[in-house]
């Protein structure tokens, strides 16, 4: 392990100025990727100094440093959580032998389809994200936004770094495409469908930071268990930042659930549009939309791919190694969501196929977490009302019920059915347009726009009137 590089061009804790090659190709992909950052992220505040915090090292006593920067100036770096001594793998056919330092030739193909699938993610979200800085609901918020975007562009220097130190030629094309795709670009989009949808107002940011970074915890554990040691290291720290990205996520919802209730009550309505609230049924609708586009990202229920990853051991099980059985399951069993005609129907199915499935369990579980939170906010003021998660086989476009049309109950439905429905479950335009309609920004210090409530505290203890972006 090698201490921090944190005054190198390009800070990193993997010794990179020991390894010419690689250090050469990282400083030839730099300015492209800031050229990207450029173009791409957040439009109309390059030039601003925004409180961020960064990575200096990866002991979990004080890796960050928070501090007034530039955009385009954060210390985009490289860093591994500290090696395991003696990891081995854990689960698989080579389960008990010591975890690989370099790729193994058979598994190059795969392991670099993994590593592209994940790294794409990082730059789409930040194009997605670009425009929300004209309308944020305050300069905290505006500054939660910013640091999300800034690691989302470390994320991507984390997968091109194992792109380019583990895979040659082809890697270094691979970090080449990651800045050439586009979100929602018909062309070139980006890899998977959620990030290619548009987030064009707050409530679906924190919808997103919620329910789609979520997505990527969840694939950031499984990878964190790989058997190639440098991609289970870059996951386990990614891990620390992606929980910052779902905290904004949750209090972001949490807060505008908040302002909901506060708004209900003082005008004993529950129609608080007429007082510039974003009334509950909306927030649900919001729910189902990005819940149901997020369970797509764990792929088909039944998946031979998923059994390969798991097999070869590239891939691992959300907390694989607490987990009580044998870490092969080639015998196991586990229960999965199916069509059983007109129903749903839970069937055992073979366990190395149903990994994604098992995956999708643990994430809804850990969703459902956060829904109770809000449900909390909202009993606390009185209110009988509960949002919920809707069925897993609702709006799906990936997987066994992809085919039909199913209510958020579950209840497997005519296309009629859902054509007269459809606009209850989910955001219509003018949902859409009212929640555009309130998205007027917000940046006098310490003020917060009226559809959302404030923190209960401010960032690295500073107070919530502290200037969290300098605009002038
Ligand atoms: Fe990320
Ligand atoms: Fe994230």
């Amino acid at each position: 392990m090698s201490a921090t590089d944190y005054l190198e061009r390009i800070p990193n804790n993997v010794s990179l100025k020991d390894n010419r090659r690689l250090l050469r190709a990282l400083e030839e992909w730099q300015p492209k990727f800031l050229e990207w950052w450029r173009d791409m992220g957040p439009h109309g505040y390059q030039a601003k100094d925004v409180y961020l915090r960064t990575a200096v090292s990866v002991d979990t006593q004080g890796w960050a440093q928070f501090g007034y920067l530039r955009m385009p100036e954060y210390r985009w770096g490289i860093f591994l959580a500290e090696p395991e001594p003696n990891r081995a793998i854990a689960f698989g056919d080579h389960k008990g032998q010591p975890a690989w330092q370099e790729v193994p030739g058979e598994y190059r193909g795969t392991l670099r389809r993994l590593i592209v699938t994940q790294g794409d993610t990082e730059p789409a979200s930040v194009e997605q994200q670009r425009h929300l800085g004209q309308t944020c609901p305050s300069l905290y918020d505006l500054r939660n936004l910013f640091q999300v975007n800034v690691e989302e562009g470390r994320h991507l220097w984390a997968m091109v770094y194992l792109l380019d130190a583990y895979f040659g030629r082809d890697g270094r094309e691979e970090s080449e495409a990651l800045l050439q795709r586009r979100s929602g670009d018909r062309d070139k989009p980006r890899i998977l469908g959620a990030f290619n949808e548009r987030t064009p107002d707050w409530l679906s940011f924190f919808m997103f930071s919620f329910f789609t970074d979520r997505d990527g915890k969840y694939q950031l554990a499984s990878l964190a268990e790989s058997g190639f040691d440098p991609l289970a290291r870059t996951c386990r720290f990614m891990l620390t930042e992606e929980a910052h990205h779902m905290f904004v996520g949750e209090t972001g919802v949490g807060r505008i659930v908040q302002r909901t209730c506060e708004l209900m009550r003082e005008h004993r309505t529950e129609d608080v549009r007429a007082h510039g609230g974003i009334d509950l049924p909306t927030i649900q609708k919001y729910v189902n939309f990005h819940f149901s586009v997020s369970l797509d990202l764990f792929g088909s229920e039944i998946s031979t791919n998923a059994a390969n990853f798991y097999t070869l051991g590239l891939k691992g099980r959300f907390e694989e190694t607490k987990k009580d059985d044998d870490h092969r399951l080639k015998d196991a069993t586990y229960p999965v969501a199916d069509l059983d005609g007109e129903r749903v129907a839970m069937r055992e199915q073979p366990a190395l196929v149903s990994l994604n499935e098992r995956l999708r369990d643990d994430y809804v579980t850990d969703c459902a977490r956060g829904v109770a939170r809000w449900n909390q906010v909202i009993a606390r003021a009185g209110i009988d009302v509960e949002l919920t998660l809707p069925h897993r086989a609702f709006h799906r476009a990936i997987g066994c019920f992809s085919d039909v049309r199913v209510s958020p109950e579950g209840r497997v439905i005519s296309q009629a059915e859902w054509d007269a429905r459809r606009d209850d479950w989910l955001p219509t335009k003018a949902d859409e347009a009212y929640v555009g309609s309130l998205m007027q920004p917000v940046t006098e210090r310490g003020k917060f726009a009226n559809w959302i409530a404030a923190p209960a505290r401010g960032i690295n203890g500073q107070p919530m009137d502290f200037e969290y972006v300098r605009l002038g």
